[in-house]
């Protein structure tokens, strides 16, 4: 652990989020270097919805990317305008819809003719563009997770794309897949996509005002590594534009991406303390006072955190079963972390985690307190603060 987060952990207790700001601005910068200037890059609350995250992003030229009221909140604390917002998702709700509309959202991705009847009724007078969100069977490469290319509850399929869902529509939206881990791989889904709305608007004589190609950028989670680069995306990414799209570079029409863990992934670190290593059954059980309740999203979906962990990590050490507080024997973090020789009171750094991280955690189960959040830019505390459940009584 470094000096400065001993310093954090000793101001703020364990276990402890830390969110590096310089690290955030930087992702952003560097992604937006390797798209055309025209592209607009959207950054989805999903991945990171702190407040003082998505106001990073947001400081070096990243729209939001939101899809819930609470997504909204955090726009507002952040105090970017929710004019520059984009609204997405599948089962948006009337209420939610116009909360965002009076709130100043002005686009939205509509997943079917039920989504933008909702739309247009929470809308009323107030004017609203709206992408149709794409679900075309072209499937060009292998992803963590599809949206598209196989059957799922995202989009319209462009056989059911009926004159009414166009007619007033500004354009597209295609978000096929999430978390490529291979640069080639991202390129080819974007340069597909392009290819797919063009084709699609051609087909339907639709003139797009805005196409949103989606994403894919990937980020390791909970691992050490590096977010991965893209240097011919850029060049590869124009001459499909070009082709397809001519008047792009004038805005006709705006092009967006979409990116969460790319660009907040690297900027987190858990920080957790080991509470007790026992053996049972000749294995070695190392506590720690996190678990799926504090980073348990993905594990709590069968995503074990893989066999490495930075700190004291030790090649050769026998392999231990890293659990959490919980009373649960699914409370585990990983079945394979190499600890050297793990002692109680020793904090345990878990890299990679500033994307669904807390927030896609189990936070509510067994009623724990959340971790504390600590944003910091370079040395100075932005933030500190921890989330608290609040009950609300429904009358
Ligand atoms: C529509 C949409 N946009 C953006 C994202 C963010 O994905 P990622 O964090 O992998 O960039 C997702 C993730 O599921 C999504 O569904």
């Amino acid at each position: 652990v470094t000096p400065q987060y001993a310093e954090l952990l000793r101001r703020y207790g364990s276990p402890l989020y830390v969110y590096r700001l310089d690290e955030v601005r930087a992702a952003v910068r560097e992604l937006r270097a390797c798209l055309p200037a025209e592209v607009r890059l959207y950054y989805s609350l999903k991945a990171n919805p702190h407040p003082a995250v998505v106001a990073g992003t947001a400081a070096v030229g990243a729209y939001p990317e939101i899809s819930s009221a609470g997504e909204l909140a955090a726009v507002r604390a952040a105090d970017v305008p929710a004019e520059r917002c984009l609204y997405t998702g599948p089962a948006k709700t009337e209420g939610e819809l116009r909360a965002a509309v009076r709130a100043g959202v002005r686009l939205f991705s509509v997943e079917s003719a039920a989504d933008l009847a909702r739309l247009r009724t929470a809308a009323g007078p107030s004017t609203v563009d709206y992408l149709v969100r794409l679900h075309p069977g072209d499937r060009p490469a292998v992803a963590g997770l599809r949206m598209t290319g196989s059957p799922s509850q995202f989009g319209v399929e462009p056989a059911d794309l009926k004159p009414e869902l166009l007619a007033g529509a500004a354009g597209f939206h295609l978000f096929s897949a999430t978390n490529l881990a291979d640069p080639d791989a991202v390129r080819a889904e974007l340069l597909n996509n392009v290819a797919v709305t063009a084709r699609v608007a051609t087909e339907a004589g639709f003139t797009p005002r805005v196409v949103d190609l989606g994403g894919g950028f990937g980020a390791p989670f909970a691992v050490p590594g590096e977010r991965p680069h893209y240097p011919d995306l850029r060049e590869a990414l124009t001459d499909a534009l070009n082709a397809a799209f001519p008047g792009w570079q004038r805005g006709e029409p705006r092009i967006a991406v979409e990116s969460g863990r790319h660009l907040v992934a690297a900027a987190g670190t858990l920080l957790t303390t080991v509470m007790d290593v026992k053996s049972s059954g000749g294995k070695e059980f190392v506590v720690c006072d996190a678990g799926v309740n504090a980073l348990g999203g993905m594990s709590g979906l069968g995503r074990l955190l893989p066999s490495t962990q930075p700190a004291g990590q030790r090649a050769g050490a026998a392999p231990a079963t890293l659990v959490g507080p919980l009373c649960t024997p699914l409370d585990v973090l990983s079945r394979s972390a190499r600890l050297d020789r793990p002692a109680v009171g020793d904090v345990l750094a878990v890299p990679n985690v500033g994307a669904y991280g807390l927030t896609a955690s189990l936070v509510a189960f067994l009623g724990r307190p959340l971790p504390t959040e600590v944003v910091v830019d370079g040395d100075r505390v932005v933030s500190a603060r921890r989330l608290t459940l609040t009950e609300t009584e429904v009358v």
